[in-house]
Order: C-alpha cells, then structure tokens, then sequence
C-alpha cells in the first residue's frame, strides 16, 4: 500500500483517464478485489446498539466469509468466524438474538459468547483431550465512535492509523455517541461496486441529477478534500433552508459531510437533527452490487423532521442509482474503454490510484 504522502500526490496531479472500463466488468477483476481489496481492509459490521446486553450477537458476511459478532457474559464484544471448528458448519444461522450458548446444528458442539468450546458432544471418551482447544476463530475487530469494524487481514493497520484523523473529525459531532442503529435497507443495484463509490466521490453531476440537493445545499462552497485512506466534502445548508426544523445549533449547522472511507464506506452526516448514515456497496458479481444503507438517530420513533431527513436522503440516492446503471450499460460497449476526470474530481482519482495500487496494476 501507498504511503500517504504518495496518495496524495498522485491525487493531486490531473489525471486524463479514469481506470479502463474493463475493471467494472470482468469478473476476474472481483476476484481479485475480494482478496485484495474486500480481505485486506476494515469493514463495517455494525454498531453497538445492536450488542447493549450480554449475550446478544448479530452475524454478517465479510469479504465472502461468515462473521459472529458477539457481548460475551464478560460484556467485551468480539468477532469469530462463524465456523464450526469441528467440521466447518456455518455455526450461527440467525442474524441476530441473545442467547448463553452457541449450537452447531450438525454433531450439537456449543461455545461460550467468548468463543471457547462449552461441549462437545461425540468427544466424551478418550478422545476429549484432542478437542479441547477447539474453540472459535477470532478476527480482528475494533470500534470507533460506536461503529463496529473488522478487518480478515491480521497484519493490518489499526483503525487509527489506517484512517489518519478521520475519527477526530467525527469527534466534532458530540452527538455520534447517544444515536442508535435505527433501521437498515437495502437494494441491489445493476452495477459494479465502483461505479457507485466514483458517484459518490464527485458532485459536478448534482446540478444535472440532484435539484433537491443543489436547492438545499451552498453550492458555491462546496469542497472535496482528499486524506488518507478517506476523502471528504460538503458544504454549508444555505441560510434560509432548514431541512425540516427551525432550531439549528452553530454544530447541526456545518453537518453537512460526506465521507468516504476506502474502500466501500459512506457515511454521512446532514444538517438538521442528530443523524448518521452509513453506506456500504457489498459486491454480488462483478455487475451487480447490494447497496446497504443503514441509519442512526437517537431514538427509534422518528419526529417528523428526522422522517424527511430520510425521505430526503433517499431521494438523493435514487438519483444516484438510475445513474450508475445506466453508466454499467456503457462499461459493457465498445464504444470507449476508459473515462476522463474534471479539475473537481480528485477524489475519485485517489480512489483509482488506491484501487490500482490494491491489484498491484
Ligand atoms: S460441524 Fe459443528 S459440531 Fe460437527
Ligand atoms: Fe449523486
């Protein structure tokens, strides 16, 4: 991986041509990002709301591998592979719930909410001692600013270092700690995983597609700013729009921000009432994408202000959606095989830099 500073030279410098259109379409291309990209970095999982009493666990996909996120008795939350060590069987089928003990469903072995082998039932015998360290597989897991992350590469960087002070930016949001995992939707999306984060990482299409956004938003001083391993932008909401609610503090005001974090994380944070959102593009094939949008605000019944946030938010999102798969179509032509940047696009440069850096290309 690319030092900071040499990411950010490159990102500095125009570049003419987008990554070649074949990297959105072959499916060789999503192999290899699984391992290299998809294996090798941190990925959110979830949220501590979702784990507020001993016992409780969700599971999740990473990378292609099952994950178990669980509050042991000890009330630490820590993340296994969701494997059986006995025979490989996924272990937890549901996605989430509380229980003191987890079953595998073939031969009935359980293990504690730390991990360790509880019984293991076919092994009574003499053969007892040679299972006994059997317990589950760890994975490397950290949280920051109550969001749950794991990374399947355990010679990674930590958090911190790998996402430079993107998390004291977050610290400006002193509210980020009282908001709750709220509720979470999904939609597939025809195209690459790429294709959706190059959208995201630009703002010349907002005139054209999002009259909403350019209404609501000062455009005028609205800025991309790359940083390691993550890029930001945003802009002051315009004076006389509120977004739904007429008591803005001087904080609420400049939440106007959007960041990315590399590879597939969104988060977003708008003007208004406390709020998060997270966005995640979690390949299917090398075509199709799930798109998993997930939002935090303090309290589940929403106010009214909050359920036009979202409605809002989802507007945007739309847009956003018709546009990359309509791009996807014309990834697969052979009308042109590569893209050119603007002046503005600099952020999705670093994004390619570091996507080709990732596939040693
Ligand atoms: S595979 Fe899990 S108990 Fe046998
Ligand atoms: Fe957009």
């Amino acid at each position: 991986m690319a030092t900071y500073n040499e990411v950010q030279n490159k990102a500095n410098r125009t570049f003419e041509r987008t990554l070649s259109y074949d990297l959105y379409t072959d499916p060789k291309v999503l192999e290899q990002e699984m391992n290299d990209v998809f294996a090798k970095s941190w990925q959110l999982v979830g949220h501590v709301s979702q784990l507020e009493k001993p016992g409780q666990f969700f599971t999740t996909d990473v990378a292609g591998e099952p994950i178990i996120v669980t509050r042991g008795m000890d009330e630490v939350i820590r993340a296994f592979y969701n494997v059986c060590p006995h025979r490989a069987t996924k272990l937890e089928k549901n996605e989430s719930g509380q229980k003191k003990i987890l079953q595998c469903g073939y031969h009935g072995w359980t293990f504690r909410l730390n991990g360790e082998l509880n019984k293991a039932p076919n092994f009574t015998g003499e053969d007892a001692h040679c299972v006994s360290d059997r317990c589950l597989r760890s994975v490397r897991m950290e949280i920051l600013e109550s969001l749950i992350f794991v990374n399947l590469d355990d010679n990674a960087k930590t958090l911190q270092e790998t996402y430079g002070d993107f998390f004291d930016r977050l610290s400006k949001f002193p509210f980020l700690g009282e908001l709750k995992r709220i509720n979470q939707k999904t939609r597939v999306i025809k195209a690459n995983w790429k294709a959706f984060i190059d959208n995201y990482l630009e703002c010349d299409h907002c005139h054209v597609a999002h009259p909403s956004f350019v209404a609501t938003l000062d455009m005028k001083n609205y800025q991309i700013v790359t940083c390691q391993n993550y890029s930001v932008q945003g802009s002051m909401i315009k004076p006389d729009k509120t977004m739904g609610t007429t008591d803005l503090n001087e904080a609420e005001m400049q939440g106007g921000e959007f960041y990315w974090l590399w590879p597939n994380l969104m988060v977003t944070i708008y003007p208004g009432p406390a709020n998060m959102a997270t966005i995640q593009m979690i390949p299917i094939d090398h075509e199709n994408t799930l798109a998993v949008y997930t939002y935090y605000f303090r309290d589940e019944n929403l106010t009214q202000e909050e359920k036009d946030l979202v409605t809002f938010a989802e507007q945007v999102r739309q847009e956003d959606v018709d546009l990359v798969e309509l791009e996807q179509i014309g990834f697969r032509s052979r009308a042109f095989n590569q893209g050119v940047y603007s002046q503005s696009e600099k952020a999705i440069v670093q994004f390619h830099e570091m996507v080709l850096e990732a596939l040693g290309r």
